[in-house]
């Protein structure tokens, strides 16, 4: 079964406070939403293998550690994910960038897959897989599906809020990929929509509706 790591650090707490009011606007929502992905990177990296290296300092030689040759890929889910990338380059800057369009028909609430670019090695990358909201999970699952067709062996899934149902329905299909999040609520709504959530992440990310 799969790690379910939320990330409950006093900072990533106080932002999600402010992105989730509805009063909060699209230009801060996105640099909030950045500086998220900014400490969330911090922890989805914490389990990195070292190697260390000899370095000289002014004052002596010594051995000190670097991360050891990490190939990272980021997968913004299209469109909200999107604004999970920068802040998560700031702190992986060599990671490649692949792209997986999906959107929830909101009839039937099944993923539409409409979009697919991946690094050419992604068998050789450590995946990170970027949405803000993990509702029903289907999104995520159907992402995550293509990924592993693609050759993916390795998959981490990061979002900001998540349902309990879509965390239950990604386990049940991903057991072998952990998720990472900043807050799980309470439910989904008839329309599944996250309850209390934040409302619609893209819409609020480029300010459309
Ligand atoms: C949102 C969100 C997720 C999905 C989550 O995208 O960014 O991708 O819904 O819902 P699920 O867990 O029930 O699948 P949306 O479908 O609104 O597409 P958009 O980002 O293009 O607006
Ligand atoms: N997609 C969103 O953007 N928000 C939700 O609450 C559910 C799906």
């Amino acid at each position: 079964m799969s790690r379910v790591i939320l990330l409950d650090h006093p900072l990533i707490k106080h932002k999600i406070t402010i992105i989730r009011d509805k009063n909060t606007g699209s230009k801060e929502f996105r640099e909030l939403v950045k500086e998220i992905s900014t400490l969330m990177a911090y922890e989805v990296t914490r389990d990195f293998p070292l190697e260390n290296i000899e370095i000289e300092t002014p004052i002596t030689k010594m051995m000190s550690p670097v991360i050891s040759g990490k190939k990272v890929g980021l997968v913004p889910i299209l469109r909200a994910g999107l604004g999970m990338v920068d802040g998560m380059l700031d702190l992986i800057p060599a990671a490649k960038v692949g792209h997986i369009g999906v959107y929830r028909d909101p009839e039937t609430l099944k993923p539409v897959e409409y979009y697919c670019k991946l690094p050419q090695d992604v068998s050789e990358r450590d995946l990170i897989l970027l949405d803000p909201m993990l509702a029903t999970g289907g999104s995520a699952s159907a992402a995550i599906e293509i990924l592993k067709n693609s050759g993916a062996t390795s998959i981490k899934l990061v979002c900001l809020i998540a349902a309990p149902e879509g965390i239950e329905v990604v386990q049940k299909a991903a057991p072998d990929v952990d998720i990472y999040l900043a807050a799980i609520d309470e439910r989904l709504n008839e329309h599944a929509y996250i309850v209390p959530g934040l409302g619609d992440a893209g819409d609020r990310l480029f300010g459309t509706k």
